[in-house]
């Protein structure tokens, strides 16, 4: 069964072209990664997908339903939560309480503050933190201030907070950047973790292709905003265009 559908994507920020015609379908329990170089249009299909742009063209459907009318917050009820390139931690609150902010992503304001008032449903949210930190190998960090805390934990936490709103599917915007081998083995370790235990689809956009290689059911390769290949990591290790591109980027690094 097919979780998301894009098709036809096309958007442009003043003449510029970040997606052009983009078509793909995540199925339901897959690792699907979308890999490309610098600029070529990943995090723009994210935004558009949990709803911070408006596409010009083209559908994005998540389980039948359209999402490209759709606010952030409704993205999230749907059930699909994200993390960001450029984490989004408070780095003056606790562990704790930066995996809470997830929790209120789904409700409205004045539902939030109803729930900070009853005991009972903070207490609800904050066990569910625990049971997050505890997958997330954390647990020991709950009351630490994020700031000072390693990067790598920082990372975890921006995956905790996507975590902590119970979705089915998932999109992390560079999992691994910025973490050492250690790290990016146990972030492998983790994504695999949240497809075969949690049974969260994952959508992922990675530089590391290693990375990718190893977690990935198929791998959609973006370059200047359109698909150059999609497939299984061995058949877009092979494909001709790939190879041309990569090889590019490494020749120019
Ligand atoms: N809000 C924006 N306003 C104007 N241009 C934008 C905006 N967001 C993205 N772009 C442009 O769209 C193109 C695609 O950018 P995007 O951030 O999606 O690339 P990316 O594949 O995520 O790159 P990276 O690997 O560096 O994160 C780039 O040319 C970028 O400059
Ligand atoms: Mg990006």
């Amino acid at each position: 069964m097919s979780d998301l559908t894009i098709k036809n994507l096309c958007m442009q920020f003043s003449g510029v072209v970040a997606l052009d015609d983009v078509s793909f379908e995540v199925k339901s329990g897959e690792i699907f990664s979308l890999v490309g170089p610098n600029g070529s249009g990943k995090s723009t299909l994210f935004n558009c997908i949990n709803g911070f742009h408006r596409p010009q063209k083209g559908k994005i459907q998540y389980r039948g339903q359209s999402l490209t009318k759709c606010q952030p917050h409704e993205v999230v009820k749907l059930g699909i939560s994200r993390t960001f390139q450029n984490l989004q931690n408070v780095p003056y609150m606790t562990v704790l309480n930066n995996i809470l902010i997830g929790a209120h992503q789904r409700i409205t304001l004045k539902e939030t503050l109803y729930r900070w008032l009853t005991t009972a449903q903070r207490e609800r949210e904050e066990a569910m933190a625990l049971e997050v930190m505890d997958f997330l190998g954390i647990a020991n960090f709950e009351q630490k201030y994020l700031s000072g805390q390693p990067y790598g934990i920082q990372k975890l936490v921006e995956i905790g907070r996507a975590l902590i709103s119970q979705p089915y599917l998932i999109l992390m915007d560079e999992p691994a950047a910025g973490m050492n081998d250690q790290e990016t083995i146990e972030i492998a370790k983790i994504i695999g973790e949240i497809r075969d235990v949690l049974g969260i689809t994952v959508l992922v956009v990675e530089h590391d292709m290693n990375l990718v290689m190893k977690i990935s059911d198929r791998v959609c390769v973006l370059d200047s905003g359109h698909v150059l290949a999609l497939g299984t990591p061995e058949e877009v290790k092979q494909h001709p265009e790939v190879i041309k591109v990569f090889l590019g980027e490494q020749a120019h690094a």
